[in-house]
């Protein structure tokens, strides 16, 4: 069983060891720069003593060594730099993704795409397009990490440990993104029940704004921690054919009364990739938000000509 794991920067290379700790499969990470893959590869593994991992992770400028994988996560792109407009960054990483998936479908046909480059939701059609894969294998990750966010700010507010929370954070992986408070619980009861709607705003403010919560602080790069983490769970996932109901970015043909964009839903997963789209009642404040970044979605596509 192989893993591999386009653009061994900061995304890449720690989810490369959240799925090495989790002992998930050999493990082949990527990057244009060389030797910066071979380099982080080396460094893990001579934690594995340490970290008690005995699976392979190697590095490498050649997608020879990716064949035959069974999940390729693609964060291969490059952030936003001053004086770069979102449309230049949505067009230089359009370009990086285009050619990494073409590489990915030459030595991997039979691989499940999990994308990770921003703009989610965009490059995650774009990947779904180029493949050509059936759309049960094209997937993103956003909304995983959407939620765990929300968990986060959920326990803290609640004073609670984690474990006692769950979230459900659907729709676009931006400021647009879609949290569903009925599917927000602390010790199994929905959070409308338990708190009040302005603690519910508040966290829902928090949630949509934590990405650039972290670039303040950070300032020359975006979050990768929790970004992993999340990746490393839906790996977990697909790979032990667990079947569990997480959001992931989908082509969506009709489901939420969408067409045409991915962007995310709950989705059932397991060794086949998307294995089921859960359908849910919204209401129609929670169905503007999801037309709205429909719009957005559909216009960068339009940008892009695709
Ligand atoms: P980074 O700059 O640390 O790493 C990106 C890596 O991609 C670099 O090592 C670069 O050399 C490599 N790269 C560039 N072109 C390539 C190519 N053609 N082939 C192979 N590798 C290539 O950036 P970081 O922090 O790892 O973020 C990566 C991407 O993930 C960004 O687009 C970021 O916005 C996105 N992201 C998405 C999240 C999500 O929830 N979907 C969460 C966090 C980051
Ligand atoms: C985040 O949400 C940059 O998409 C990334 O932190």
């Amino acid at each position: 069983m192989k893993i591999s794991v386009i653009g061994s920067g900061n995304v890449g290379a720690t989810a490369a060891l959240f799925m090495a700790v989790k002992e998930l499969a050999k493990i082949v990470l990527v990057d244009v720069v060389e030797g910066l893959p071979q380099g982080k590869a080396l460094d893990m593994m001579q934690a594995s003593p340490l970290s008690r991992f005995d699976n392979v992770i190697m590095g490498s400028n050649d997608y020879g060594d990716t064949a035959g994988s069974e999940l390729v996560v693609i964060t291969a792109g490059l952030a936003r730099k001053p004086g770069m407009s979102r449309l230049d960054l949505l067009r230089k990483n359009a370009t990086i993704v285009r050619s990494v998936v073409e590489e990915v479908v030459k030595y991997s046909p039979q691989a499940k795409i999990v994308m990770v480059t921003n703009p989610l939701d965009v490059m995650t059609y774009l990947a779904f397009k180029v493949s050509g894969f059936k759309r049960e294998k094209v997937l993103g990750m956003g909304g995983v990490l959407d939620s765990s966010r929300f968990r986060y700010f959920l326990a803290e507010e609640m004073k609670v440990p984690v474990r006692e929370t769950s979230a459900l954070v659907i729709g676009m992986h931006s400021e647009l993104m879609l949290p569903l408070p009925e599917h927000c619980t602390v010790s199994g009861k929905p959070i409308p029940e338990i708190i009040s709607r302005e603690q519910i705003d508040n966290l829902i403010n928090r949630t949509r704004k934590a990405g650039a919560e972290i670039v303040g602080f950070l300032k020359t790069g975006s979050a990768y921690v929790a970004p992993a983490a999340s990746i490393a769970e839906m790996a977990e996932i697909i790979v032990r054919d667990k079947k569990e109901i997480l959001p992931a970015s989908v082509y969506l043909q009709g489901e939420y009364g969408l067409e045409g964009i991915c962007i995310g839903v709950p989705v059932r997963l397991g060794k086949e990739g998307v294995e089921e789209i859960i359908p849910l009642d919204l209401n129609s404040e929670e169905k503007a938000t999801l037309h709205k970044a429909e719009a957005e979605i559909k216009e960068a596509l339009k940008n892009l000509g695709i």
